[in-house]
């Protein structure tokens, strides 16, 4: 029998507006800087509670787990015990972000879950006990506890809201492979195991972030990330378009977007995801040449995205690169209000 009303609510995705790796934790994760931002494009949760006890996960999509080790499962056990709340809790996961992506669905979902389960009992842990439960299942989990633009620290579990970037039209790419994030950390160590220093961003002028680096560093780069987003679409180039990859013989109008470069917006991912992806390196090429002026992996990856000035010039990509085989489609990046906004879908 129904105890309680289910709640229905949408999982936006992220991607990472420059990704830095920094140093190895005793605690065997990756220091990181990052700059979240959410975007429209979500899978859809809906949660509820009858009687009897336990979790049950239903989803179409054979690639997500229905046990114990869906990120949604974990932290509903843990909500559900410091939340005092009995019942057996039904979740539905509608897929549309792709599994393994880089976009943060299965991190997304998670949070989104906690939210509607805490809708459906009428109970709410406090905000420190959201991203404690949060970060405890997974470092990309708290940013969903924030939406819009955020600075990730720490093991990028330490999220501190930043300025929201004014929406801006994006292009998602998500070629059909997926890329094991535990396996490109490693992959990452074992490039710097090898000597090879990161991509040289000092020698073009600027100093790159250290994971030494203070956080105010950090802070500097979110505000820069802010001004030049909001900025860049007033900047023409000669080809029209701005890349995130420094280059010779660039003109002043790029000073803004080199400065960000120099400051950390590269994602270090990229270095060791291309290698193994050609046809990731490509596609980052495709939007560049369709006309983004900043295209980039999303985390890990698969997923890369591109920002773009018009809807329409998002739309043209997207034609694109569907021409070229590549899965893609035209979104938007969501202010942290519209993330909010968006979220309930509906609560009978
Ligand atoms: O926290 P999350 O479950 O997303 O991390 C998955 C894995 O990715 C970790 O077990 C670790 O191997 C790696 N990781 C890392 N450094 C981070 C985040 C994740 O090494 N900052």
């Amino acid at each position: 029998m129904l105890l309680t009303m289910p709640a229905t609510v949408r999982s936006f995705a992220k991607i990472n507006l420059g990704l830095y790796i920094g140093a190895n934790r005793p605690d065997g994760f990756h220091e990181l800087r990052t700059v979240y931002q959410t975007i429209a494009l979500h899978d859809v949760i809906r949660v509820q509670v009858v009687r009897g006890s336990g979790i049950e996960i239903h989803c179409e999509d054979p690639r997500v787990p229905t046990d114990q080790s869906n990120t949604c499962y974990r932290i509903l056990e843990r909500a559900m015990a410091a939340l005092k709340a009995k019942g057996r809790v039904i979740l539905e996961i509608e897929k549309r972000l792709p599994v393994q992506g880089g976009l943060g669905g299965a991190s997304s979902n998670a949070v989104a879950a906690l939210v509607a389960l805490e809708r459906v009992l009428r109970k709410k842990l406090t905000g420190p006990q959201q991203l404690h439960l949060a970060a405890e299942v997974g470092s990309d989990l708290p940013l969903f506890l924030v939406g819009g633009t955020i600075l990730g620290v720490g093991r990028g579990e330490e999220v501190y809201p930043l300025p929201d970037l004014p929406a801006t039209s994006c292009v998602i790419a998500t070629p059909e492979i997926g890329v094991s994030t535990p396996k490109a950390f490693a992959d990452w160590d074992a490039l710097m195991a090898r000597g090879r220093p990161p991509a040289d961003i000092a020698s073009a002028g600027g100093a790159k972030l250290t994971a030494a680096g203070p956080s105010d560093r950090m802070i500097e780069l979110g505000r820069m990330v802010s001004s030049w987003l909001s900025n860049a679409p007033a900047k023409k180039t000669s080809g029209g378009r701005l890349s995130g990859v420094p280059a010779g013989g660039r003109g002043r109008a790029e000073t803004l977007l080199l400065d960000l470069v120099r400051t950390g917006i590269e994602n270090d991912f990229e270095q060791v995801v291309f290698p193994q992806y050609p046809e990731l390196r490509d596609v980052k090429r495709v939007l560049e040449r369709a006309g983004a002026y900043y295209a980039s992996l999303s985390g890990s990856g698969s997923a890369l995205y591109g920002l773009f000035r018009s809807k329409a010039a998002a739309a043209k990509a997207v034609l694109r690169l569907r021409k070229e085989g590549v899965p893609a489609q035209a979104s938007a990046t969501l202010t942290r209000p519209q993330y909010w906004k968006g979220f309930q879908v509906s609560s009978f």
